[in-house]
This record gives C-alpha cells, structure tokens and sequence, in this order.
C-alpha cells in the first residue's frame, strides 16, 4: 500500500482503539481486595459509589454489575410491562433497546439529530398515552438536552396524556427519564454533571469506558418527591441481590446463616474486586478526563482543515462532553467509502470502530419490523462514521500517527471517487 511508505518515521505503530488503563495504584487496589479476604459487594463498593456520587452530583448512586442489568432492573422497578412504550433512539448501541425489552415492554425507536444524539422533536411526536419513559443517550460523551427533555415530560399535556400502568407510575404522575449515560461519566451540562440532571441515569464500567470495573454499572437517583432516594437506593440494592434479607457478609457472620427473599429480584450487585479497579482510576479521573480532551482537541485541530471534516460535538456554552469517543465524520462520503477508508486505516494497525450502527440495521430488530428508512439521519450519521482512538495512555507521537494516516488515506479515497 503506498501509503506505508510515507509514515516511516512511524515504523508499524499498533495502535488499539480502547485499552484500558491500568498503573501501579490500580494494581494496588485490586491487590488490597485480594488480600482483604472479601472480594464481593462490601467496602470498596460502598466507596465507589461514593465516589461517582460525589462527581456526578446525583441524589444517590447504586452499583451494579452492568448498565445492562441496571437498566433491566430499574425498568422492572418502575413497573412497565406489554402493552408500555419505552422511547429510544434508533441510534444507540443494542442494549438500551434489549433493557427495554427485557423488562417486558416495547422500544419505540425515534430519529436523532445532527449531533448524533436523539432528537427532541422526535421524541415529542412518539409519546403516547402508552409512553412510560424514554431513554436519551449521551452518545460519545455528548450530554442530550436534559433541560428539554425534562421539559417535554413535565408539559400539561405531556402529563395529561400519562396513563400510569403500575403503582410507581402512579406516584410519578408522568413519564420517567432514565438516561443513558453509559458514554457520559464527567461530562457537564449547566455546570452539573451528567448524571444529576434527569430522573435517573445510568453509567457503564464496561472496559472501555472513561471509568472501569471491567463490567460494571452505576445508577444515579435522582427521583422526585413523593420519592426518597435513600429508600429507593435500598430497595434497588435489596432487588440486585435476589431479594435476599441479608447480603453476603453479614451472612457469613457466626450464626448469621438465617434469611428471607422478599420479592423476585435479580443478581445484579457489583464485587469488590471489580470496584477497587475504579476506585483507583476515579481518584485520578481529572488527570484523565485532561488528556482526553487534550487528544480531541488536538484531533479537532487537524480535521478542521480538512473540506471532509465533519467534527464532533464536545464543548459549547451549556454542555461539555467526557471525550469518550472521537466520532469524526466524513462529509460527501458513502458507506462504502467509509468501510472502505476503515479497511485501510486498519491496515497501518490503527484501531477505529463505528458508533453507531443504527439498531434497525441488526438482524433482531429487522426482524421485528424497524425499518432503516424510517430513521434517516441514524443512517446518515452511521454511514459517515469513523470512531478514532481516544485515552490517556495514548502518546502525542500516535495520536499524530492516527492523525497522518486518517487524512492521507481519507485523500486518496474521496480522490478515487
Ligand atoms: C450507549 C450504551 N448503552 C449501554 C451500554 C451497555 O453497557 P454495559 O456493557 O455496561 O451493559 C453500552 C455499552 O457499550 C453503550 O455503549
């Protein structure tokens, strides 16, 4: 490939898309939980959820042991079942529609905006009388417009339209926004956190976010009055451990063997051992966050000269983004051209990824019946996508690489066509 000749200052860099990061402090952590002799839900849990309480600003944080399981579990709680309508957007990744899904209810899928994040507009004309929450989601890092949607649900005739199905509803008196913040750990809206700003939000710990536990979630309560957060957090965390009366360490207690399960919970809680990997990495999550968007912004530099480059959204005067993604777009371009550009740029052992493809494109939703053509801006952001690599551990020299090599061969595809 011709292009190899012209990076050989660079000499086969291999730059994967999103490793995690792990130092010295981190191995300590992990190390102390091992030698502690408790390795599942217990201290280090507590201070994490601590921890993500304090940088998000939530009213209260539960961890659990995926957005996944948390999402499925809040739903349950709220109490939606056939029949509900559940509103996501078409552009996201599969889980938020598989939560929906799980908990028994129906995702009704609508359109995003240019920002690559759910559309206001859209979500205003799904609602129905059978719409019992919705779910925004801060694709890339990128806060959704909590104020609107706050605002759109709280409206006299959004609220006259909610037909609760279930005692929570009941207490609601209108829809739910649970958002999804599995991108969004650190990112501002207003000055507060993402996290903070709507009913509930959820976090991934998966191993590629900003914050890991290697699998790993953390809902933030935020509910209303008549709700009590406190008591909501420890009905939510009695439903991640099966119901059961008595976690796991106090029944290890001498004599402490005797329980009850109370209700049809689910096992969802966090260990230990996963919890100390982000209790080390969010006490430097500053540090982190810094170089983060230090490489966009340097990424911002190089692709703004470009007639191509179409930048991500990532700081304007309401919001500011946790950097989690690099989603650069390439005007003009097909979709196959951009497979294409994604075939060479890994050919020089760059790491780059699509967020995201639009669900309707999966088989499992196809085959329920969403259509592609319905959600034509979903299409449009997924067919010019190109996620680059973004985290701290990346040095200058390969974010210039990745830079060098995602121009020269973005040239020489748009020159060809
Ligand atoms: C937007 C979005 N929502 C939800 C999830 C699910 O997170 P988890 O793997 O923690 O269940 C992901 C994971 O990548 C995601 O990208």
């Amino acid at each position: 490939m011709v292009l190899c000749s012209t990076f050989s200052t660079f000499a086969l860099m291999i730059i994967p898309f999103s490793p995690p990061y792990i130092d010295d402090s981190i191995i300590a952590e992990v190390t102390d939980t091992l030698r502690s002799g408790w390795i599942t839900t217990g201290p280090k849990v507590k201070a994490l959820e601590q921890e993500i309480q304090n940088l998000s600003g939530a009213g209260r944080v539960l961890c659990v042991n995926s957005w996944t399981t948390g999402a499925i579990m809040t739903l349950r709680w709220l109490g939606v079942k056939a029949g509900d309508e559940v509103i996501v957007p078409a552009y996201t990744y599969c889980a938020t529609a598989l939560a929906v899904l799980w908990a028994g209810a129906t995702p009704v899928m609508v359109d995003s905006g240019d920002d690559l994040n759910i559309s206001v507009d859209a979500i205003r004309r799904a609602i129905t009388p059978r719409t019992k929450a919705i779910i925004p989601v801060d694709i890339a890092g990128w806060p959704c417009d909590y104020a609107a949607i706050m605002a759109l649900v709280k409206e006299p005739e959004v609220v006259a339209l909610f037909q609760p199905t279930s005692p929570v509803m009941e207490r609601m008196g209108r829809i739910t926004v649970i958002n999804d913040s599995a991108h969004s750990i650190g990112s501002r809206f207003s000055g507060r956190f993402s996290g903070s700003e709507t009913d509930i939000a959820i976090f991934s710990l998966h191993a590629v976010k900003n914050v890991t536990t290697a699998e790993g979630g953390a809902i933030c309560l935020n509910m209303p009055a008549p709700f009590d957060n406190n008591q909501l957090y420890d009905e939510l965390r009695l439903k991640s451990l099966n119901c059961q009366t008595k976690d796991a360490f106090t029944k290890s207690k001498a004599g402490g063997w005797r329980y009850d399960i109370v209700g049809m919970g689910m096992k969802a809680n966090m260990a230990d051992v996963n919890a100390a990997i982000g209790l080390a990495q969010i006490r430097q999550y500053d540090k982190m966050l810094a170089r983060r968007k230090n490489i966009f912004q340097t990424y911002d530099d190089a692709f703004s000269k470009q007639p191509w480059g179409l930048l991500p959204s990532s700081c304007d005067g309401c919001r500011e983004s946790s950097y989690h993604v690099y989603a650069l777009r390439i005007k003009g371009i097909s979709e196959e051209q951009r497979d294409e550009i994604i075939s060479l740029v890994s050919q020089q052992q760059v790491a780059v990824n699509v967020h995201f493809t639009p669900l309707p494109m999966l088989t499992l939703f196809r085959d329920m019946g969403y259509r592609i053509e319905d959600y034509p801006q979903a299409y449009a952001n997924y067919a010019h996508e190109i996620s680059l690599p973004c985290y701290p551990q990346l040095t200058d020299e390969q974010v210039q690489f990745v830079v060098k090599t995602v121009v020269e061969t973005v040239n020489t595809v748009v020159s060809r066509a």
